[in-house]
């Protein structure tokens, strides 16, 4: 496993200043799912939760979740080490926030974990990484870390195969929006990773990632296993939540919150 010294000079606000950008190329209304997500954790486990960071990437939900309640505090889990390094860098000197590698399709990822239990799982834009048979484990899996009136909130792409002309219009109008603002020099996927290999710090943990996850200019995770809010509900529920439903949807993605 590859570990980068994370008190080498970075700029690593800069780092998660174009990561957060890169991801709202895709996601335009990505910080406005932040606040519901908040929302929903200041309703149901109150404004001091302790929090898993599921799939944290660089941490960008824990940035949001500790800005909003300075008393939480946050557990980040991911198997990307770049990701990770970017991460354990920016945080370096916030000790309510802490960081672990570990594969969510391994059996035993809850190993790694700080915590027996937690008050709210949140992750985004994520789990559609997963095939479906392992994302149902997940969630059994999630469950047993989640306490007795804890929650899991899951913000990701759940399209709606239902409503096909909606969709293709929605589809060609964010293309047309992706476009101008590509046009006005906004970084895609490939090319934010291609910037992460050519930096002397993150060229070894990005080496590592292509490894892992395959190099992103030739396409490494798949976006058409997505499911839609109700299969999620639905999961959920087969995997022990009391409730769940979608709190938060725009036409192409959603949020599911499931209450232990
Ligand atoms: C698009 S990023 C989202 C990151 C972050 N949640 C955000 O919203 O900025 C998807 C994340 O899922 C992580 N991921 C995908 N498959 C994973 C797995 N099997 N185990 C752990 N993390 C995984 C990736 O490493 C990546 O950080």
């Amino acid at each position: 496993m590859t570990e980068t010294d994370t008190t080498a000079h970075v700029d690593w606000r800069h780092w998660q200043a174009t990561w957060d950008r890169q991801q709202e190329w895709y996601l335009p209304d990505r910080e406005e799912r932040f606040t519901v997500m908040l929302d929903a954790v200041e309703a149901l486990v109150g404004p001091e939760p302790k929090v898993l960071d599921l799939a944290c990437g660089t941490g960008s939900v824990s940035d949001r979740l500790l800005r909003r309640f300075p008393k939480a505090t946050a557990t980040g889990v991911d198997l990307d080490p770049a990701l990770l390094t970017i991460a354990r860098g920016y945080f370096a000197a916030d000790s309510r926030v802490e960081f672990v590698r570990a594969d969510l399709r391994d059996p035993r990822w809850r190993d790694a974990l700080p915590h027996r239990e937690y008050d709210a799982v949140l992750t985004s834009t994520a789990l559609h990484w997963l095939p479906e048979d392992d994302l149902r484990t997940l969630y059994g899996q999630i469950a047993d870390v989640v306490r007795d009136g804890g929650i899991l909130l899951n913000a990701d792409h759940m399209p709606d195969e239902s409503t096909p002309r909606i969709n293709e219009a929605v589809n060609a109008f964010q293309q047309a929006r992706r476009e101008r603002e590509k046009a006005a020099g906004a970084q895609d996927w490939a090319e934010w990773w291609a910037a992460a290999a050519a930096d002397p710090v993150l060229a070894e943990p990005t080496a590592e990632r292509f490894r892992i996850f395959g190099n992103p200019a030739e396409g490494d995770h798949a976006d058409d296993q997505a499911k839609p809010a109700a299969w999620h509900a639905e999961a959920l529920r087969a995997a022990g939540f009391a409730e769940a439903r979608t709190v938060w949807a725009s036409p192409t993605d959603a949020m599911v919150l499931a209450l232990k």
